[in-house]
């Protein structure tokens, strides 16, 4: 095995942690963002990348790494990497699945609740001072017992989003390429109906609420435009923890102006931290800055698995994640 191989950490980590699982070797970074032409200087020396979701893994970038074997992606998603080249260079590349899905379904469920239940706007309007007082007809909003989910992409987190779902007696459909085991969603209540896979244009149209679980491909760009926007009910809400480029966000903004969907949550954006015109005035949107993983005890998980990863390849041994 190496000793003293070469690791860069491309961005703020829980370097304790990182530290704890790679003993031995030097490592660089992890106190801020490097950008690309950091990111440049530092892959040409490096044995191994530690990354975030935001570096720019492009094949100009990986062609540098003249001694590269692994990048290990501290995230669940990889869409900021380029994996042609990297197989190309023989660079393993491993990501962080199977740790993150309940913490980041917990936000995708919270982000359900706030926008159903109006919490931001209510929130606000307390903050601001105004006027007040327990009434039956104020600050109404949607009911979440009976509702329909529509799941866009049941991997991990979708089907942890599911449970939580099932749990606040909602019924759950889903489109993904493939029929997914759902015994776990079914067994949550007794009281919904069974969880069923169903074409897209169906899901957009029974929803009361649809949440994005899928990855970031060209299958997915903008799978939600203006005509599955056009789809969903006027009273349906859009929930979006998954990546931004999923929505055409200024589609998004014309449907919530015409009033053709009920509102929106979301954790992520077409271009963060830039917010497209318009969201920031609506008080039927919840804005969150990407932060699905961020519980203390997930991004701890998080962190070990990057580090672990990397050590075991630097090792000679196989990756405990790899992206396939
Ligand atoms: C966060 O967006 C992740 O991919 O882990
Ligand atoms: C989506 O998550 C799929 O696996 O098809």
């Amino acid at each position: 095995s190496d000793a003293m191989a070469r690791i860069i950490v491309t961005a703020p980590q829980l370097m304790s942690v990182v530290n704890e699982e790679l003993p031995g070797h030097e490592i660089v970074g992890g106190d801020h963002f490097m950008d690309r032409q950091e990111i440049a200087d530092q892959i040409v020396t490096a044995d191994a990348l530690l990354t975030s979701l935001s570096d720019p893994l492009d094949a100009e970038m990986i062609g540098k790494g003249e001694k590269l074997r692994v990048i290990g992606q501290c995230a669940a998603g990889f869409n900021n990497i380029d994996l042609d080249a990297a197989r190309q260079a023989g660079v393993v590349v491993t990501s962080t699945p199977g740790v993150l899905h309940e913490a980041t379904a917990d936000l995708a469920f919270t982000l359900l609740l706030e926008v159903t239940r109006r919490t931001g706007e209510a929130e606000r309007w307390v903050r601001a001072g105004k006027a007040w007082r327990y009434d039956h007809t104020f600050m109404l909003g949607a009911g979440l017992q009976g509702a329909t989910l529509g799941i866009i992409g049941l991997g991990q987190i979708g089907e942890a989003m599911a449970r939580r779902a099932a749990a606040f007696g909602m019924n759950v459909i889903y489109n993904a390429r493939h029929e997914k085991d759902v015994a776990a969603i079914d067994a949550v209540n007794p009281n919904t109906q069974p969880t069923r896979r169903v074409e897209l244009d169906e899901l957009l149209a029974a929803s009361d609420a649809v949440s994005l679980h899928c990855p970031l491909t060209d299958q997915t760009r903008h799978v939600i435009n203006a005509d599955a926007l056009a789809t969903m009910k006027e009273t349906a809400y859009l929930v979006n923890t998954a990546r931004g480029a999923c929505v055409d966000e200024a589609a998004l903004v014309q449907a919530l102006k015409a009033g053709s969907i009920a509102g929106a949550g979301l954790d992520v954006f077409e271009d963060e931290p830039t917010i497209t015109g318009g969201l920031m005035t609506m008080e039927n949107v919840v804005l969150l800055p990407h932060i699905g993983s961020a519980a203390l005890p997930t991004r701890e998980v998080m962190s070990r698995l990057a580090a672990r990863n990397i050590a075991k390849v630097l090792s000679g041994e196989s990756a405990e994640t790899p992206v396939e």
